[in-house]
């Protein structure tokens, strides 16, 4: 029997980019990823943006993928193929202002742009029954900073009053939001909080801003407003080379995750060393990674990967 293969966000994903907007935010795999729906945010059609789906969806289908999408692990065989046009996993990342500096990110040194509120678009959506709330699916917000978004509040009320309950954020926790505290206290939410050190010295290398204790209280606050079996909030850990690639680093930021009521841990290596290394990691990387897991089996604490570290452990 001839095999068929799908993709979860060429079937339902959407990515909300500054000035484009993509099928998805998967750019770690060969090829690059990211299939374009849209090159402007001017006269959308959403009728010719599902067609064009349509059309990607059948090339995955037959094995014989767009090249923006070919060697990435998030194609699996399926046994049919969805018909279903709505969105389910949406990205928004069409934003970039931001209150920090990291070392591996460009967001705050973007010149020029000028960000727009989604909200619109969010009412159009809702209206015309495009976006759906599914069990694997999710909103989520990464950007720049999400408690500094335009209208992220108003965003995320709308789509609670829509029934959408699986959201997941990325924040530096450097402001507290109480946008981020009604989602973690009302909908299922993740929210991701980047640290990648345990030490004041380490976090101002990484993130150029004077705001560890800050942040650190921050992750603390919203442990506290996380609904158990309901929100969660991680504590990540990007290993960046020469950076914090150090065992000891990486155990002072779990000691210190566990102590402020982190229950759940996440692991990544910074996006464009990972790309250049031919997408492997080293053996310190590995040692590291596998003293936190055997850390968080002990504990019981939850642990998961991050953008590079699933492609590389080929996890969806
Ligand atoms: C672009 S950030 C935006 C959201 C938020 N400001 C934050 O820092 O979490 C989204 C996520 O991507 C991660 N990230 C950004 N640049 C990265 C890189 N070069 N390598 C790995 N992860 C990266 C951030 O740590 C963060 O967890
Ligand atoms: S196959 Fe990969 S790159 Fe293509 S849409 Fe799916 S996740 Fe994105
Ligand atoms: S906090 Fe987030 S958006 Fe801001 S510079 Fe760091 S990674 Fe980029």
């Amino acid at each position: 029997m001839t095999k068929l293969y799908r993709c979860d966000y060429i079937d339902s994903g959407i990515n909300f980019g500054q000035k484009s907007i993509y099928v998805c935010c998967k750019s770690a795999h060969e090829g690059g990823g990211m299939p374009v729906l849209s090159n402007s945010y001017k006269n959308l059609d959403w009728e010719k943006i599902f067609e064009q789906k349509k059309q990607w969806q059948a090339q995955i289908a037959s094995g014989n993928p767009p090249e923006r999408c070919t060697g990435c692990s998030h194609i699996v065989e399926t046994a049919e193929i969805k018909e279903d046009y709505t969105f389910r996993f949406v990205d928004i990342n069409s934003f970039i202002n931001c209150n920090s500096q990291c070392c591996y990110c460009d967001c705050w040194s973007t010149d020029g742009f000028q960000e727009k509120s989604l909200l619109p678009i969010f009412e159009e959506l809702f209206d015309k029954q495009l976006l759906k709330d599914s069990l694997y699916g999710y909103i989520q917000f990464a950007g720049g900073e999400p408690a500094l978004m335009i209208d992220f509040d108003k965003i995320t009320d709308l789509c609670i009053k829509n029934g959408m309950q699986n959201f997941i954020i990325n924040s530096n926790g450097i402001k507290f939001s109480e946008g981020i505290k009604n989602l973690l206290e009302n909908t299922k939410t993740n929210l991701f909080i980047s640290i990648d050190s345990g030490t004041k010295e380490v976090f101002e290398k990484i993130k150029n801003v004077p705001c560890f204790e800050k942040v650190i209280t921050n992750i603390e606050r919203y442990a506290k407003s996380a609904v158990e079996g309901q929100s969660c909030v991680w504590s990540k850990y990007i290993i960046i080379p020469q950076v914090n690639d150090t065992m000891e680093e990486i155990n002072k930021w779990y000691d210190l995750s566990i102590e402020k009521g982190i229950k759940a841990v996440v692991l990544d290596v910074e996006r464009e060393w990972f790309k250049k290394n031919g997408r492997i990691i080293t053996k310190n990387m590995k040692k590291m990674i596998e003293n936190i897991q055997n850390r968080c089996k002990k504990d019981k604490i939850k642990l998961d990967y991050y953008e590079q570290l699933k492609c590389l452990y080929k996890i969806h």
